[in-house]
């Protein structure tokens, strides 16, 4: 089949940004995305909290917010995808436009204020559907409730069941007083009662339950985190969010939109944090890297620095569903190149040099 997208994209960058990809999701939804001839490398292959990740590269959260379209992505070829965030109850997010293009930057801002379904809706959509692939469940809080750490444990109760991992995310920046929950005793607090909701949930096998932070900690917070994470026993994190910076050289226009800043601009920042990350957990905990990545070289970057496995969103807004498994064959070649034979033996490469391990 054609490569819809690159025919359409002239025509879908003319709409205002929710608009295309409100039609992107019913595009998929009705199969009119043509799936990707399946792009097998063991290079890429690796069980990672018992489940088999066939490649590394995952869809991030937000693209796919209420479930809709899981197996369309996974058949684009992403590794995993990871749904949500989903609160409890279904809420409309903030006022639009609330989401804007910088295409000079490749560089999206975004002030959703995780407008989704709702708990009951998608776990309707998922027990629908027959479990195939990796998915990841991403929770959030309403934005009036008054009792966070109630929200993800309900989140948990309610979608653990269907999930090959979840993500307690405390890191978006357009929930007011979210981030705040990355804080040493809210944080240890929330996990503590993340990991008991899970083990109810689902007490065989239960899937692994990483936390999502954000690239715009200080790094008191980061060895927090780091703490917090290895104490209380979590099994991943994923670094990083958007970010709330704004970097000196974004000139475009809706720059000064107020909002989460994803795509090329973040690479750096949340590269360098999870680099950080891995360094103050000791490569103990697998770490998940996001941000800015658009090409295979910025996926092994992120894998060098620490990350077992990746995600990306923004670069898809700019080049299409198309872009991941460019990723992956570049990907695949520069382990290859380095003399790896599994992309296991690269994570963390640039870290263990930097300690003096081999
Ligand atoms: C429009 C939009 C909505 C997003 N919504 C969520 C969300 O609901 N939950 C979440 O954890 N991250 C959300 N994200 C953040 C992404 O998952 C990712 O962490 C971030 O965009 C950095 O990756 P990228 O540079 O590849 O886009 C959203 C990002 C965008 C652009």
């Amino acid at each position: 089949m054609i490569d819809l997208y690159r025919l359409a994209w002239p025509f879908i960058r003319l709409l205002d940004p929710e608009t295309a990809h409100g039609l992107a999701i019913k595009a998929l939804r009705r199969g009119l995305v043509a799936a990707q001839p399946s792009l097998k490398d063991p290079v890429l292959e690796q069980t990672l909290w018992g489940r088999a990740f066939a490649n590394p590269v995952g869809l991030a959260a937000g693209f796919d917010k209420n479930a809709d379209v899981i197996d369309a992505m996974l058949a684009q070829g992403f590794g995993f995808v990871e749904i949500g965030s989903v609160t409890p109850r279904p809420q409309p997010g903030n006022p639009r436009p609330r989401l804007f293009r910088l295409p000079a930057h490749e560089a999206i801002i975004n002030r959703m204020g995780f407008n989704n379904d709702g708990l009951d809706v998608v776990a309707g959509r998922l027990e629908k559907r027959v479990r195939s692939g990796i998915l990841g469940v991403n929770l959030g809080k309403n934005k009036d409730s008054t009792d966070a750490n109630a929200d993800y444990v309900q989140g948990i109760a309610r979608l653990a069941g269907f999930a090959d991992y979840l993500v307690v995310n405390v890191s978006s920046p357009n929930t007011p007083g979210l981030r705040a929950l990355q804080g040493r005793e809210p944080l240890q607090a929330l996990l503590e009662a993340a990991l008991q909701a899970r083990s109810r949930a689902v007490s065989e096998n239960p899937p692994p339950l990483l936390l999502k932070i954000a690239p715009d900690l200080t790094d008191e917070d980061k060895s927090d985190i780091a703490e917090v994470a290895l104490a209380t026993g979590i099994d991943g994190l994923i670094a990083t969010n958007t970010t709330i910076d704004r970097p000196q050289d974004l000139t475009h226009e809706n720059a000064s939109q107020s909002g989460g800043l994803s795509g090329r601009p973040l690479f750096e920042p949340s590269t360098r944090v999870l680099g950080q990350m891995y360094q103050l957990t000791g490569g103990r905990i697998p770490l998940i890297g996001v941000g800015g990545i658009s090409s295979g070289a910025d996926a092994y970057a992120k894998i060098r620095a620490g990350a077992s496995l990746v995600q990306f969103y923004s670069a898809m807004v700019y080049h299409g569903p198309g872009r991941v498994q460019a990723i992956k064959r570049e990907l695949a070649g520069l382990i290859k190149a380095d003399g790896f034979t599994s992309i296991t033996q690269a994570i963390g490469a640039d870290q263990n040099k930097r300690v003096g391990k081999t």
